[in-house]
């Protein structure tokens, strides 16, 4: 219950257009009426029962039908025919359009604002959530599971209701016509539903298997084009091809199966009512030759009848529509309600900047609670303004202690302080608007330079260009057609892994922030471009509290503090001098690094 009403809460905004949505589909129903009741006197004057009396109230013009009727006057009879379906055609088809811009509009309205809400809502979910989600997955359902909301509130539940009022009205009207052939011609129900409930267990099942597989080809596709260096460089064409091929012949077979049960449910449907028909015809007559009928009304009826049998089918159905509807809300739902993991408490603080120190205490931390710690007892302090340097066999978890850091997971148990402060005291904006990341990939968004440099920040060319030049990276960009202009590209394609990183180097200096994080900053750059970017670093980190992880250890020599990780234990620590006079970790890394400056290591 409370899920309806969440799902209704959609349609509050809209619902003086749904409602005008709802009049123009009733106005529609009762003045389809109108012709079957003329048509029906048209018949009457036709067989010459002229005893019989007008099918219309009187306040609806039935006291001039009668005397028309009486009279026998066929050619007047016939332009009130036409003329009524004329009116009635033209009424209905200005209803129509109306009920259509409504819908068209109240529907698109609708999908943007659940798509809104995902976007938003996914925007802030934590990093955990995005570790376990297949993003081509995520993307069906904003693109297509979201129509199905649009579907439940506008065709779905309007529809029930006309079609409520439609099977209410017509059945009053065929009651009033002649209740004995009324209440025969309800025998062709059973049948009907039997037949719907015997198609549309099938018929549902194939349509979720096909939303399913639907959701897997758009991962697939996805995991493609994101892949495409991957695959090319292995020669996979083919067999990402076939896997491909695989999932689309799944998706025809799909197809072919719902429509042809569709086809079946439909044609055995036409049967029912085919038979039905004959059967009411077949009564109908003998109504009428036992005088208890006449010709217009057995020729209204039918009309009525078959009026009558549209909106009962669909009501017969409903449920299955609402039943296919509710899944794909449980689906976006699901995404809704999923709270992030890492959460702003409410009497949260502006972060300020280091006065002191950061410490870590005795931080233990995994990435999920069935995998092992990924991080143990990790207890260290920096002062403010000092270096860390991270180092350490790849796997160790130095890119998830910046991680914790920047606050993107909470620890286990343990915590990171900052001036003696739990990071969970401060507001996540805050903390994370004084913290400055180059990271081991970067990553560029599909936008200008300039813009993927400053991103969102409300600073002048000139100030951009003042750390671009700091990273060493003006030149590079100046030096292109489009300059600071240049489209970067999905993931950057267009730059070396090199000028990704100093572009992200020149974010960092321009966001000029008291904590800075280092991934390997200068992993990717040669050995002349290192030596610049070395001095730019130190230009920048000087008065920072600076994280740097780095393979080369010669690149650390500078740190206050050196940190050696090794499967997520703080194995050894010291400054460079100290450590490479002790024995241990460090100095068996620093002698393989030597070892392998003068040759190729030897694994
Ligand atoms: N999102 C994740 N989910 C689960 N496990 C993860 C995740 N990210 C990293 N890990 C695991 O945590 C451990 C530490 O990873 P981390 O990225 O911190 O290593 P690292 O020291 O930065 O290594 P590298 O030098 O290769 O960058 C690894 O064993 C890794 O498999
Ligand atoms: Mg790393």
């Amino acid at each position: 219950m409370s899920k309806l009403v969440r799902i209704f809460s959609y349609a509050m905004p809209y619902k003086g257009r749904m409602s005008l949505m709802l009049a123009c589909m009733l106005a529609g129903i009762l003045l389809s009426l109108l012709p079957v009741a003329v048509s029906a006197d048209f018949v009457n004057v036709l067989t010459g029962e002229g005893e019989a009396l007008s099918k219309l109230p009187p306040w609806l013009g039935g006291e001039v039908l009668n005397g028309i009727i009486s009279s026998g006057d066929t050619s007047l009879m016939i332009t009130l025919l036409i003329g009524s379906m004329v009116f009635v055609a033209l009424v209905r088809a200005g209803l129509s359009l109306l009920q259509a811009y409504l819908f068209g509009k109240v529907g698109a309205m609708l999908i943007f604002d659940v798509r809104q809400q995902l976007f938003d809502h996914l925007q802030q979910l934590s990093l955990k959530f995005y570790h376990r989600r297949e993003t081509g997955e995520l993307m069906s359902r904003i693109l297509n599971d979201v129509g199905t909301i649009q579907s439940m509130l506008t065709s779905t539940f309007l529809g029930f209701i006309t079609n409520i009022f439609a099977v209410v009205v017509f059945f009053w009207a065929l009651l009033h016509m002649n209740w004995r052939l009324t209440l025969f011609s309800m025998l062709i129900l059973p049948p009907m539903i039997l037949n719907v409930r015997l198609f549309n267990f099938r018929i549902r099942r194939v349509s979720r298997l096909g939303m399913e597989k639907m959701a897997e080809v758009s991962s697939y596709l996805q995991e493609s084009f994101a892949g495409i260096r991957v695959v090319q460089s292995f020669t996979g064409e083919e067999r990402r091809k076939k896997g491909f091929r695989g999932l689309a012949r799944q998706l025809v077979s799909l197809g072919v199966r719902a429509v042809m049960l569709g086809s079946l449910q439909g044609q055995v449907a036409a049967l029912v009512v085919t038979a039905g028909t004959a059967g009411i015809l077949w009564y109908g007559a003998r109504l009428q030759s036992q005088g208890l009928m006449d010709w217009g009304s057995v020729f209204a009826f039918f009309v009525l009848l078959m009026m009558f049998i549209g909106p009962m089918t669909s009501l017969i159905q409903i449920n299955v529509q609402i039943q296919g509807a509710l899944a794909a809300f449980d689906r976006i739902f699901e995404l809704l309600d999923r709270k992030p993991e890492v959460t702003e408490r409410r009497d949260a603080v502006d972060f300020e900047g280091v006065q002191r120190a950061i410490t870590f205490r005795d931080l233990n931390f995994a990435y999920s609670d069935e995998g092992g710690l990924v991080l143990r007892d990790i207890s260290f302090t920096v002062g403010r303004g000092e270096t860390v340097a991270l180092v350490g066999p790849s796997g160790a978890g130095k890119s998830t202690m910046v991680n914790l850091l920047c606050r993107f997971y909470d620890p286990k148990s343990g915590r990171v302080e900052i001036d003696g402060r739990d990071l969970r005291a401060f507001t996540l904006g805050s903390l994370r608007r004084n913290i400055g990341i180059v990271d081991q990939e970067t990553f560029l968004f599909n936008d200008s330079l300039l813009e993927n440099i400053r991103f969102g920040r409300d600073v002048g060319l000139a100030e951009v260009t003042a750390a671009t030049r700091a990273a060493y990276i003006h030149d590079y960009i100046e030096a292109l057609p489009e300059g600071y202009d240049t489209v970067a590209g999905e993931r950057g394609v267009s730059l070396s892994g090199g000028q990704r990183q100093r572009i992200a180097i020149a974010r960092a200096i321009l966001k000029n922030p008291p904590i800075l994080i280092l991934d390997e900053a200068t992993s990717s750059l040669d050995s002349q471009s290192e030596r610049y970017i070395q001095l730019a670093l130190g230009k920048l980190m000087a008065d920072r509290t600076a994280f740097i992880i780095a393979h080369r250890l010669s690149t650390v020599q500078q740190a206050d503090l050196v940190l050696v990780l090794d499967q997520g234990r703080l194995v050894q620590s010291g400054t460079y001098g100290e450590l490479l006079a002790a024995d241990g970790i460090f100095r068996r890394l620093h002698e393989e690094q030597f070892r392998g400056s003068n040759g190729p290591a030897v694994d």
